[in-house]
């Protein structure tokens, strides 16, 4: 291509044609950013809460671009200790426990893009091929529209034989139940589930 023939003569055009070149690469660059954000897995320790505890809930999240649903994850594993659970969290990535057998409980948090899960949930999901009718919670984060992906998630669940146990939707912008601190609301949903 011969850039002289792209490049305009008036100066007016050509700020217009470097500002349009500009938008394009930006919007590019953030599109490759939240693109792998969202699909990306991510590896992470594993944190256990409550190691003396008797039954086992093994809490698999997406971790996202924030902190928000890392947090609302732990307060749901702080709720679950007060019943003696013992938690183990990580991210939805390869090296995440697939031994669903030793677990007595399975949550699985995603935030929302674009009203659907994070596809590293599905993909865990798919690697452990069969659910065996573990007791299965959803959590999903999102700012304040969650459109379906709730139900996606519960598809998700049931097409490897698990079971819903409970859904939970946390909100970052959009006002959370009785207007309560979403931090809160996910240490009693914590707190509601029993061995
Ligand atoms: C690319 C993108 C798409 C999103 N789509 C939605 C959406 O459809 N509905 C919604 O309520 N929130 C949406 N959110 C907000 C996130 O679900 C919300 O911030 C979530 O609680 C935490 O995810 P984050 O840590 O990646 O921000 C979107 C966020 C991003 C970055």
């Amino acid at each position: 291509m011969d850039f002289k023939k792209v490049w305009p003569e008036k100066r007016w055009k050509k700020i217009i044609f470097v500002s349009l070149v500009s938008i394009i690469i930006v919007s590019f660059i953030v599109s490759i950013f939240l693109y792998l954000g969202i699909n990306s897995d991510v590896s992470s320790e594993l944190i256990i809460v409550n190691e003396q505890g008797t039954a086992i809930a093994l809490l698999i999240y997406h971790p996202g671009f924030s902190s928000f649903t890392k947090d609302i994850s732990i307060a749901y594993a702080e709720g679950l200790e007060l019943n003696d659970w013992r938690i183990i969290i990580t991210t939805a990535n390869e090296n995440a426990p697939t031994n669903i057998s030793e677990y007595d409980l399975l949550i699985l948090a995603s935030p929302v893009y674009g009203g659907a899960p994070s596809p590293t949930i599905g993909r865990y999901v798919d690697r452990l091929e069969d659910l065996e009718e573990t007791e299965t919670v959803i959590i999903v984060t999102a700012a304040g529209s969650p459109g379906n992906t709730v139900q996606t998630m519960q598809e998700i669940i049931e097409q490897n034989n698990g079971v819903n146990n409970s859904n939970n939707v946390l909100f970052t912008s959009a006002p959370n139940e009785g207007n309560e601190s979403a931090i809160v609301l996910s240490k009693i949903a914590g707190s509601e589930i029993f061995p």
